[in-house]
């Protein structure tokens, strides 16, 4: 079928993440095969109203795919919450000639994408945090690249942390949620993972733990603390001062948001890439895509902000039951 021609704007916004470049290639790339002109909003909803605007073809996204962060460049954009913000933004859409926009980001920039639709901007939303914490999707872009990340450090941290007889308290990032922590911990084999979803007793949970595997023959330990469990400082001291054992804080921050996405971030990004042209030529907007079931799915971005998502459970009762 044949859709008339339109103009698609895309845009990262929030935290970068590595996959987020291999998104913005799928979008320029099946926008100008598919006939549309494609114009990359630079530094997020800052961009669109400043009009940091630039066009795109298929030379322009050329070497992107295997590269983090994002060549559009993002931001937080306060403004873009209050109404005048979002007016000036639609005002840059009808400016430029823009008809529909995609915005690649977490749950805060969909509802920069849901305000904009609801003034007359179709919008599709990819997500693209580190921190996998967006109910509609089982997958982020950017959250698997991380928790490699924070096992490839992890890994080292306990070459170390066995020389020394040690423990190694490692904070992650996941902003309020525990998917990173949860994930890395089954695959570095923690001891403990401490995440915000669920409740923990350091006592119970990771002391005691510890001093049983201790009699065991166990020697060094690796414990991973999500950061929004707040105070890993203040856990890793208390470690010390029970165990008797030497504790080092390592807080991985930023390292996590950087490097090569991994492969399973290109492949989905693309895809996720391609159905937001698809659905915005279709003539739909207001929705966001992504992942259930290994496929690639969409929304409307109301019921998608309405969902929730929990941390799996089976997961974290295997963390906790095997890493003894
Ligand atoms: P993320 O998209 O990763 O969740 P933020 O929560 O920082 O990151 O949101 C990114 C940007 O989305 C914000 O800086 C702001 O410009 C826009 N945004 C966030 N919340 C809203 C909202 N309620 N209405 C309109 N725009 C919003
Ligand atoms: O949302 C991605 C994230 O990296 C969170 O994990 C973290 O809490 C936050 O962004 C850090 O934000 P900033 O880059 O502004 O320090």
């Amino acid at each position: 079928m044949q859709y008339e021609k339109k103009t698609i704007g895309v845009l990262t916004s929030g935290g970068d993440a590595p996959g987020m470049n291999a998104a913005v290639r799928a979008v320029v790339r099946a926008g100008n095969v598919k006939g549309h002109r494609v114009v990359g909003i630079r530094r997020g909803y800052q961009g669109l109203i400043n009009g940091d605007i630039e066009e795109m073809n298929l030379r322009s996204v050329c070497d992107i795919i295997q590269r983090g962060g994002t060549v559009l460049y993002t931001a937080r954009c306060p403004e873009f919450v209050k109404e005048e913000g979002q007016i000036k933004g639609v005002e840059m859409c009808h400016k430029m000639g823009i008809d529909g926009l995609v915005v690649i980001g977490g749950d805060g920039s969909y509802r920069g994408a849901r305000a904009l639709s609801n003034r007359g901007i179709p919008c599709i939303g990819i997500p693209g945090t580190i921190d996998n914490d967006i109910a509609s999707t089982e997958y982020t872009i950017g959250f698997d690249t991380a928790v490699n990340t924070v096992v490839e450090s992890v890994d080292r941290l306990r070459d170390t942390s066995q020389s020394h007889d040690r423990c190694s308290v490692v904070e992650v990032m996941g902003r309020r949620a525990g998917h990173i922590a949860l994930h890395a911990g089954i695959a570095c084999g923690a001891i403990a993972v401490l995440i915000p979803e669920r409740e923990f007793n350091v006592d119970v949970d990771v002391i005691d733990r510890m001093k049983e595997t201790l009699k065991t023959g166990k020697h060094h330990f690796i414990v991973i603390v999500a950061e929004g469990v707040g105070d890993s400082k203040r856990i890793c001291e208390y470690i010390e001062e029970k165990t008797g054992i030497e504790s080092r804080l390592t807080v991985l921050g930023h390292v996590q948001r950087g490097g090569t996405p991994t492969a399973k971030e290109r492949v989905y990004a693309s895809v996720m890439g391609y159905r937001a042209v698809e659905l915005l030529e279709q003539g739909k907007g207001n929705r966001v895509v992504g992942v259930q079931n290994n496929r690639v799915v969409d929304f409307d971005i109301n019921d998608a902000l309405e969902m929730t998502k929990d941390i799996d459970q089976y997961l974290y009762k295997v963390a906790y039951e095997i890493s003894i």
